[in-house]
């Protein structure tokens, strides 16, 4: 009797001490999030059937740290002259109206001491889905990578060369400078 109570106790003790470092491992990673947001704006719909290019609406990834989110005026760029109603239309029209901002919900969060910038990567060529995924068939947006650190390594390791060619490229780069890939101060400081 005593035997089996032990038992069960060591076998209850050991999964919830995996379960715990399973999910401390996890603390902070949000792969797959894709909070409601305030108003029903669909990337299928709009960069997906309508083919509206995402530098449209986020042109700031070109030039700059964030790729931004657009007001309200780009929306109506379109919205003022298409004659279409829906509840989320008219929630649109009303933020206008009120001259309201909207509030958008963010879905990609890095912590602050992580330094990172849009226009190094899209000027680089790299795909906005390469590290987005298929926004374009999203009804809602979500988090499609994990965000981590390992995950960022990864593609530094693999488009190597590539990183070494863009340096060479720059007059006052040190061709023997290691790659961001093992240089911690790009990425933290
Ligand atoms: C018509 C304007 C428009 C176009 C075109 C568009 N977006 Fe967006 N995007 C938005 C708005 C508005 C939001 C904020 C609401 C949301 O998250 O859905 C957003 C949010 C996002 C987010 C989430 C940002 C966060 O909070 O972390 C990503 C990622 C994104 N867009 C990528 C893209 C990509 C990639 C494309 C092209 C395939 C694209 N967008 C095309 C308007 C647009
Ligand atoms: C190399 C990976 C990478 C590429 C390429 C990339 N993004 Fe991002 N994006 C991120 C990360 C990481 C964040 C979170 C940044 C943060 O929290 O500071 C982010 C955040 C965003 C956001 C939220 C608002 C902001 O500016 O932080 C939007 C919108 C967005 N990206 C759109 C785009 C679009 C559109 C493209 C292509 C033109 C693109 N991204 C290309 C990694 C990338
Ligand atoms: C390049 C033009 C264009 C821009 C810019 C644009 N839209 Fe749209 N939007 C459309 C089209 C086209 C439809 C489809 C409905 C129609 O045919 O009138 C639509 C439909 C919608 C719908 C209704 C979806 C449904 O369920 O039918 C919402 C909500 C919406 N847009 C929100 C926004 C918001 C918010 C923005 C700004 C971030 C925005 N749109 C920017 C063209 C645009
Ligand atoms: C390409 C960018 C990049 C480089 C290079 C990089 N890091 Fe990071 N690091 C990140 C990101 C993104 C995070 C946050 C996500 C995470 O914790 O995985 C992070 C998180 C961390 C953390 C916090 C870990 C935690 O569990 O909270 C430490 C400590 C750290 N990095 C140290 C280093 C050191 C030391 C180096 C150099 C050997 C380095 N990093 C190089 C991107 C980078
Ligand atoms: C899908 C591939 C990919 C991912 C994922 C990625 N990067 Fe990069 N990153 C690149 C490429 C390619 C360059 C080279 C740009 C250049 O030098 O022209 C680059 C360059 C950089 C640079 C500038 C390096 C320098 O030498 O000035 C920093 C900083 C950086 N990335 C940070 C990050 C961080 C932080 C993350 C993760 C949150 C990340 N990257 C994720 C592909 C990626």
């Amino acid at each position: 009797m005593r035997a089996s109570v032990l038992l069960i106790a060591a076998v209850v003790a050991v999964t919830s001490a995996g379960l715990v470092a399973r999910t401390l491992a996890r603390v902070g990673v949000h792969q797959g999030y894709a909070p409601e947001q305030p108003i029903a704006f669909s990337h299928k719909l709009h960069a997906g059937d309508s083919k509206v290019p995402c530098l449209y609406c986020h042109s700031s990834a070109r030039t700059s740290r964030h790729a931004g989110i657009p007001s309200v005026n780009v929306c109506m760029n379109c919205h003022s002259m298409l004659t279409k109603q829906t509840v989320d239309i008219e929630r649109l029209k009303e933020a206008v109206q009120r001259r309201q901002p909207i509030v958008w919900t963010k879905v990609h969060n890095l912590p602050d001491f992580v330094y990172f910038n849009h226009s190094q990567h899209v000027g680089a060529n790299v795909a906005c889905q390469s590290c987005h995924g298929p926004v374009e068939t999203m009804a809602r947006v979500r988090q499609e990578a994990p965000l981590t650190m390992g995950w960022c390594l990864d593609c530094h390791r693999t488009r190597g060369a590539e990183l070494q060619r863009s340096r060479m490229a720059w007059a006052h780069a040190d061709p023997n400078a290691p790659l961001p890939v093992t240089d911690c101060g790009k990425c933290h400081y």
